[in-house]
């Protein structure tokens, strides 16, 4: 999870009345550890889920339930609580409080806030998929879409009643990212970015093979700033154990071969493509169909090994490539031998891993080799990290001539 993301972030979040209430208390967790602050307002009918007291405790911030209360010395809660807020999030939502928004009703606290706020409004439903069906509830929707309130889900699946289908609300760690995501500036908004993360795995029989230390990481903190940025996503990934960055397309790949034909079946569509995998440059001739076993000889199995397709260098020499980026980590002489291996494989842009023992942590430094030279960047986590090279790689693309 990042952490700066929301740093400063003023958050109002509602609460409505509905089971889901219990997933606003990871929510704020989640919200507050990446440093945005939480005003709670919570409705009567959400008090009947969870009590004021576990969200204050939580929030770090007194409650607000009620239009008379009585700390706020003008008496005008409505209005003051949104006025320093960079958004309001209701969440959950219910049928009734989407009505309410709908047709700017204000018979309480919080729908009163609504509407007499001057931020954007964030809706996130949560409800039986009869009532998120319903037409009055879909025309309350697309209502609230035209007035440019962002409608977050809902998802769907299994439901409180028993019932499955649409409706749920997104879990708190979905709610969040798209919360993130709401707040990314879109500097890749219409580009489709391919990437590749993770190790390869190449099989010498059905149980052994060649792999690597990459956690995959990097790539899908990657994956995950460019869906943030706007971008439309394809993460093509080998056998790495991390969820899949909201909003972003995944295929999982085992080999070298197989993310190489991966990648090749999609690349006419990326604008761009960062080749973050640490792909296994050989593989076994023959694999093994069947467990090598110990002979009472004790003689070694013995492999030839082949070279696998360069993806990255394939990819830089279409006849029309992509804005090509690719990794490198060395174990010396970074300078030099990052910028021979930009310009050997032929991309705009590498990034060359300051030390080889990046793989599987948190924080990476590293240096940007282009055309115009190279620059170090600060050590940071890798998500931010990757907002920067996102920045970075949205500021050299060409204006027009690679959107194909
Ligand atoms: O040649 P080297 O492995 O150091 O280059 C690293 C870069 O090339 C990374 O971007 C990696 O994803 C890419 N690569 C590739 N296919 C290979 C080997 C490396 O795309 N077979």
């Amino acid at each position: 999870m990042a952490t700066a993301e929301l740093a400063g972030k003023h958050l109002v979040l509602g609460m409505t009345g509905g089971i889901a209430c219990y997933k606003i208390a990871e929510l704020t967790r989640l919200l507050t550890k990446a440093g945005a602050t939480v005003q709670v307002v919570m409705t009567e009918a959400a008090t009947q889920f969870i009590t004021p007291v576990t969200m204050q405790a939580l929030s770090g911030r007194p409650v607000y339930t009620s239009q008379w209360d009585a700390r706020m010395a003008n008496n005008m809660a409505h209005i003051d609580l949104s006025r320093e807020a960079d958004a309001i999030v209701i969440a959950p939502a219910s049928t009734d409080f989407l009505a309410k928004l709908a047709h700017g009703m204000a018979d309480d606290l919080l729908s009163t806030l609504c509407v007499a706020r001057d931020c954007p409004l964030l809706v996130v439903p949560a409800m039986n998929r009869q009532m998120w069906q319903n037409p009055a509830t879909q025309r309350n929707v697309t209502q609230l879409r035209e007035d440019g309130v962002q409608v977050l889900g809902p998802d769907s699946g299994p439901q409180a009643c028993g019932e499955i289908g649409d409706g749920r609300m997104l879990e708190a760690a979905a709610t969040y990212e798209a919360i993130a995501s709401f707040f990314s500036p879109k500097i890749l908004a219409g580009r489709r970015v391919l990437l590749t993360a993770g190790p390869t795995f190449e099989p010498l029989d059905p149980v052994r093979g060649i792999t690597n230390r990459s956690s995959g990481k990097m790539g899908f903190a990657l994956a995950r700033a460019a869906q943030q940025a706007g971008a439309e996503v394809h993460l093509v990934a080998g056998p790495v154990a991390l969820e899949t960055p909201w909003g972003v397309f995944r295929e999982d790949v085992q080999t070298a071969q197989q993310m190489h034909d991966a990648v090749m079946r999609s690349v006419a569509d990326a604008d761009i493509f960062i080749g973050v995998a640490a792909v296994a440059d050989w593989r076994a001739d023959h694999a093994s169909e069947h467990k090598i076993k110990k002979t009472a000889e004790r003689t070694l199995p013995t492999f030839t090994f082949v070279e696998n397709p360069d993806i990255l260098a394939t990819v830089a020499k279409l006849p029309h490539p992509p804005f090509a980026v690719g990794f490198a980590a060395e174990s010396g002489d970074l300078e030099v031998h990052g910028e021979e291996k930009r310009a050997r494989k032929k991309v705009p842009l590498l990034i060359g891993n300051l030390g080889p023992l990046t793989f599987g942590l948190d924080d990476n430094e590293v240096i940007l080799f282009a055309a115009g030279g190279a620059t170090k960047l600060p050590r940071a986590d890798k998500q931010t990290l990757a907002r920067t090279l996102i920045a970075e790689i949205a500021k050299r693309l060409p204006d027009s001539s690679l959107i194909r």
